[in-house]
């Protein structure tokens, strides 16, 4: 079905946070951030900016109630700078005024000394100098040091992947509005709602149960609000709680560019060992994470690089090792993949060094080392289900793999100003938190006496559609038009202690909650109507609002059997909860079965590169996907087209840039360039695989949120293979992204 949101969307009718009409007196916040990314602060003086009229206040960590940190996994992150900066953006001090333009006015008034110390940009950089957060992760399967004495093929080289900005439609903010004895009723554009609630109740020193976070929808989160969107909402209810008034503080751009954190740059190394027929014998691979000045979601980031780390390929000795580095720029963060893009180009690269030394296409390498059913992972989940072989089939066959060489491979030998490129990427990704707790859901159902219905989850709407896959869920199981099902805002006194919507986990897990919600009222109705129809209940069911006995059609309607069961005192709201089965991981052993089911397709991607200038456009992307069973066939394209492009713009436009001193260069749209609709690919096409799909995602309709995005890989190693083309002096490079510069830097190398 359509995405319920499409039309309000459309007519500029759906409510964001900023379209929350404000109460008398609500005051505006605005964050005075650190201007030097490390150092210690020597002196804030705030009396200046203090005295202009309309300022009525401005907080530092002096005025935190409770405990000044916001830490999620290691609590290493101040909400306000005390005696040291660690990075270029790190708030500093709020100021509340009557106006977002006093308070920038006042911004520009507040003086600061700060006694500069080393600051630190990159991964390696920081492990060098032992700058590490938490413990190393290594996962080990086999033995690799063994495997590759046996090895036909060694081959090594580093690996550079830059970060990405989420760059959401809307930026970050909150609103927050005093309630009675001291509690707080806050709206808040965030992921993860009882994290936002967790973080205002430390911060403040009072019981989460004073506050209640409520979100409508999100204008675009990709990760970015997950962790990221606490500590401005605490900032926001700091200053409600302690001033007793509405307070709003809604980040402008430049403001959210340059103080929250983006997708971590890695840098890795790589050795994989292959034997003469291409089986990948032996895959050793190091990541360096660059995890910003603290460690957010970092820990959990790393935890899914490694999990990811031999993609869709069934290797039998594997050693990867993750470190998670600090240095001096904002907190980096969950982002679409959460990890395991940064994990699978890698493995990508790997072959496609091992196939250009041999010479060969990575093609051949990697269909032969496809995953196949019941093959163990480096972390002990055994496969089943498998689809990786059947995707790349799929693909390779119904696209004509064979046919579009052919015309590439002549292409090539007619032209030299233009050269082509063809990559096919296949991509597996596991489903569920890797943190086991986390896979938890809730939901509440009520159905009002006339037969409508209202439903709450801990799913957070930021334009993924769940809504509408939740509204289905009911449809569905009640057998009523859509017409008469309301989705609820994500509230914390309605559904309370929810996983943040991330992982692509959220339509399962709050979707599997409601259907257990919805089958047990329907349960009781039907029991209702068979009293009332004096049949048994086994032969009643539901049919387009209708109650039915034998497939007979009755005297009973949905709206007359709903006002029956308000008669007999039958409760008409459930609330249920889901736990996501057979998943566990032992993390003293690394080994487990963490994800309940996983994501396969294949992209075929070519490109076509343009010699004189090193630009590139995309001829066509094909791609099989493995939706499981589609419960919303519109809504699951829309995920894997977004999120491809997402993927392709990660790869070859999007530069993070920040400078020596830890200042970002790319901070607007003018030095940032994301994907548009003609960055991508007039050609692109997407068909379902063929399969049965799997009983642990909703109505076997599989998650779809990340898995698509690393599709996107594909587009580096396709540019590459044009440049290979073009200059037969080019050396490998894995450094994204593949910009246009870079492309034309290697197509002249010497
Ligand atoms: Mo998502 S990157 O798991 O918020």
């Amino acid at each position: 079905m359509k995405n319920i949101d499409s039309f309000g969307h459309v007519r500029g009718e759906s409510l964001f946070l900023d379209d929350i009409i404000p109460q008398q007196n609500t005051l505006f916040g605005l964050v005075f951030d650190s201007p030097k990314a490390h150092g210690i602060l020597k002196k804030l003086d705030i009396s200046k900016a203090e005295a202009i009229e309309g300022v009525i206040k401005i907080f530092t960590h002096k005025d935190i109630p409770g405990e000044n940190q916001i830490g999620g996994i290691i609590p290493d992150e101040p909400l306000l700078a005390e005696n040291e900066v660690h990075f270029l953006g790190q708030p500093i001090a709020f100021i509340v005024a009557v106006s977002e333009s006093i308070a920038k006015e006042a911004r520009t008034l507040i003086k600061i000394e700060i006694d500069a110390l080393p600051v630190i940009t990159g991964a390696k950089e920081a492990a060098a100098k032992q700058q590490f957060i938490g413990t190393p992760r290594t996962f080990n399967l086999g033995n690799t040091s063994k495997a590759f004495r046996k090895c036909d093929y060694v081959f090594e080289d580093a690996v550079f992947t830059n970060g990405q900005e989420h760059l959401y439609l809307e930026t970050q903010g909150a609103y927050a509005i005093p309630m009675e004895n001291g509690s707080i009723k806050i709206t808040s554009s965030t992921q993860g709602p009882t994290q936002v609630q967790k973080g205002i109740a430390r911060v403040l020193g009072i019981g989460m149960h004073m506050v209640e976070v409520d979100v409508i929808r999100l204008g675009g989160g990709f990760g970015g609000k997950e962790d990221q969107a606490t500590p401005w909402a605490t900032l926001t209810a700091l200053a409600t709680y302690l001033l007793e008034k509405p307070v709003k503080f809604i980040l402008n751009r430049h403001d959210d560019l340059r103080m929250t954190g983006k997708r971590h740059p890695y840098e890795s190394n790589f050795k994989i060992g292959l034997a003469k027929d291409l089986k990948i014998i032996a895959f050793e691979a190091d990541f360096y994470q660059n995890a910003g000045a603290a460690a957010d979601l970092s820990p959990a980031v790393a935890e899914r690089t490694i999990f990811h780390a031999t993609n869709s390929y069934f290797i039998e000795n594997v050693r990867t090792s993750v470190y998670s580095c600090r240095t001096n720029l904002p907190p980096n963060t969950a982002f679409r993949g959460f990890g395991g893009p940064q994990g699978m180009f890698v493995i990508e690269a790997a072959i496609a060094k091992a196939a250009h030394e041999i010479g060969i296409t990575a093609k051949e390498i990697q269909e032969i080392n496809l995953l196949q059913e019941n093959d163990e992972l480096s972390y002990g989940q055994i496969m089943t289900q498998t689809e990786a072989v059947s995707s790349w089939q799929s693909t390779i066959e119904k696209f004509n793999y064979k046919k579009l060489i052919t015309e590439v491979n002549a292409f090539n030998k007619r032209n030299n100003d233009f050269k082509k490129g063809i990559a096919v990427m296949p991509i597996c990704f596991g489903i569920s938190f890797t943190n086991t707790p986390m896979n938890h859901a809730r939901a509440l159902v009520h159905i009002y006496q006339d037969g409508t219905v209202g439903i709450s989850t801990g799913a957070v709407e930021m334009g993924q559609g769940v809504n509408t896959k939740m509204l289905q869920v009911a449809v569905q199981t009640f057998a009523i038009e859509p017409e008469k099902v309301k989705l609820e805002t994500t509230n914390t006194t309605r559904v309370a202690n929810t996983s943040p919507s991330a992982a692509s986990s959220t339509a399962d897990l709050n979707g599997k909650a409601l259907l257990k919600a919805c089958s047990a009222i329907l349960e009781r109705l039907k029991t209702v109507a068979a009293q009332e129809l004096k049949v048994n209940e086994e032969e009643i069911s539901l049919l387009n609002e209708w109650v039915y006995v034998n497939s007979k059609k009755s005297s009973l309607s949905w709206k007359k059997l709903v006002a029956k069961a308000m008669l007999a005192r039958i409760a008409l709201s459930e609330k249920a909860h889901y736990t996501t089965p057979v998943i566990h991981f032992d993390k003293t052993k690394e080994k487990g079965h963490p994800f309940a089911y996983h994501v396969y397709g294949t992209a075929m991607i070519t490109t076509t590169v343009d010699c004189t200038r090193g630009t590139y456009v995309f001829d066509s992307i094909k791609i099989v996907h493995d939706y499981g069973k589609s419960m919303s066939e519109g809504i699951d394209l829309g995920q894997v087209e977004g999120a491809l492009a997402q993927g392709i713009g990660w790869m070859t436009m999007e530069e993070i840039a920040y400078d020596k001193s830890g200042l970002l260069l790319s901070n607007a749209l003018s030095t940032y360039k994301i994907p548009d609709i003609f960055s991508i690919a007039d050609n692109i096409e997407v068909i379902p695989l063929e399969t049965d799909g799997n009983e642990m995602a909703i109505f076997k309709s599989k998650a779809v949120g990340e898995p698509p995005l690393m599709y996107g890989i594909g587009a580096y190693f396709a540019i590459q293979n044009a440049i290979k083309a073009y200059n037969p002096n080019y050396t490998l490079k894995f450094h994204t992204p593949m910009t246009p510069e870079k492309v034309l830097m290697s197509l002249y190398e010497k």
